[in-house]
């Protein structure tokens, strides 16, 4: 791929090129493809890794365009710049800086594509150690030339910032590339939400519902109830509780004794169709996590928010996906969810999601 950003100290406007980046969970790619690439889309496929794609359409006017690819499975997308090749971290890191340096960035981004499928061996999306040496190096260097953005590498960017992406697609072989934020996602590095989980952590359903409450900004409070539908053993029972809600899992199965034992927290141990559906009257905010088909858990959730007595202001569900060809349903699901009464329905797959993606929706 041609590189169209001659680098140039002093200010000068760095040259776009006709090349965007999107990054995704293994195996969303062709579903990713298909949407965005001719005959239905814009761009044509080039470069690609797994679960890293470039695409070819026309030159932006400029590299903070905001004309982006999109959609529920893109986690992070961007202007492609340039690719960078070498073994070692410090003089791709001046590269970078000669080359980029006087781009108009309020911050940086160092992130790794994910190198195997989310939840393989325990793997999570999140800054890698190579990608924590890298930000390192670059932060320093910024030190050196007394660039106050050395504060900004791998910040959480606020709507409205320009960010730098460095993408590690492999040991060897970066990417440069720019993002304008233009959504909560966005100003996260790699379009990956971190945070430090407690020491105690009961599941990884605990990651999994911060990401969901952080992207879709569904305004949980303390003292709201909140029901959830497949709770068991109890990681995003433990992050409301934290927040301050008051909680009620539904789960056959047993839940952690930590969660059992807090005082807002309450278990109706059985399967949801189990129980009477207009004891769901006092709850908020449903959450559904149940390792169900996507129709088994729209079906359940329909029958209760519909029912006369519930009062629900949001949904978070969890949609699991048998396999990748269950996307090209997505739309279908979220206009069934706006039939219930939601006016702001969205979807992504969150980078805590494994084959499954996050439903949100509000009144
Ligand atoms: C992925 S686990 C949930 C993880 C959980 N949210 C957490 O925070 O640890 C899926 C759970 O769904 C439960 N489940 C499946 N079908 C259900 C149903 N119809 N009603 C209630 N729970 C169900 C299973 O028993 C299982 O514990």
């Amino acid at each position: 791929m041609a590189s169209g950003a001659a680098g140039r100290e002093g200010g000068a406007l760095q040259a776009p090129t006709p090349f965007v980046f999107f990054v995704c969970q293994h195996g969303a790619e062709p579903t990713l493809k298909a949407a965005l690439c001719e005959p239905a889309g814009p761009y044509r496929l080039a470069f690609s890794r797994d679960g890293f794609v470039t695409l070819k359409g026309t030159v932006p006017a400029d590299v903070w365009s905001k004309d982006l690819p999109g959609g529920p499975f893109v986690r992070a997308r961007g202007h492609a710049l340039k690719r960078l090749d070498g073994p070692d971290i410090a003089p791709r890191v001046e590269q970078v800086l000669a080359e980029f340096g006087s781009l108009d960035w309020t911050g940086i981004h160092v992130w790794q594509r994910d190198p195997v499928e989310v939840g393989w061996r325990g793997f999570e999306p999140d800054h890698s150690v190579s990608s924590r040496e890298v930000a390192a190096a670059l932060t320093q260097a910024l030190q050196l030339r007394q660039d106050p953005r050395a504060a900004k590498v791998n910040f959480d960017a606020p709507i409205g910032q320009r960010v730098l992406d460095i993408i590690l697609v492999d040991r060897e072989h970066w990417w440069v590339g720019t993002h304008p934020v233009q959504e909560r996602a966005d100003g996260w590095p790699g379009g990956t939400f971190s945070m430090e989980p407690p020491a105690n952590m009961v599941s990884r359903a605990y990651l999994k519902i911060a990401e969901a409450l952080a992207w879709s900004g569904l305004p949980v409070r303390p003292g709201d109830h909140a029901v959830e539908i497949g709770s068991s053993p109890g990681g995003a029972c433990q992050r409301l509780l934290e927040l301050g809600l008051h909680v009620t899992g539904i789960d056959p199965a047993e839940m952690a004794p930590e969660v059992l034992a807090h005082p807002r927290f309450q278990h109706w141990r059985a399967r949801s169709l189990q129980v009477k559906r207009r004891l769901f009257q006092p709850f908020r905010w449903l959450m559904c996590d149940a390792n169900v088909a996507p129709e088994y858990t729209l079906d359940t959730v329909e029958s209760i928010v519909t029912y006369p007595t519930s009062q629900f202001a949001g949904l978070l569900l969890t949609i699991k996906l048998s396999d990748w060809h269950q996307t090209r349903d997505l739309d279908r699901h979220l206009d069934r969810v706006r039939g219930w009464g939601f006016t702001k329905v969205t979807a992504r797959q969150l980078a805590h999601n494994r084959r499954e993606y996050c439903l949100a929706a509000r009144r």
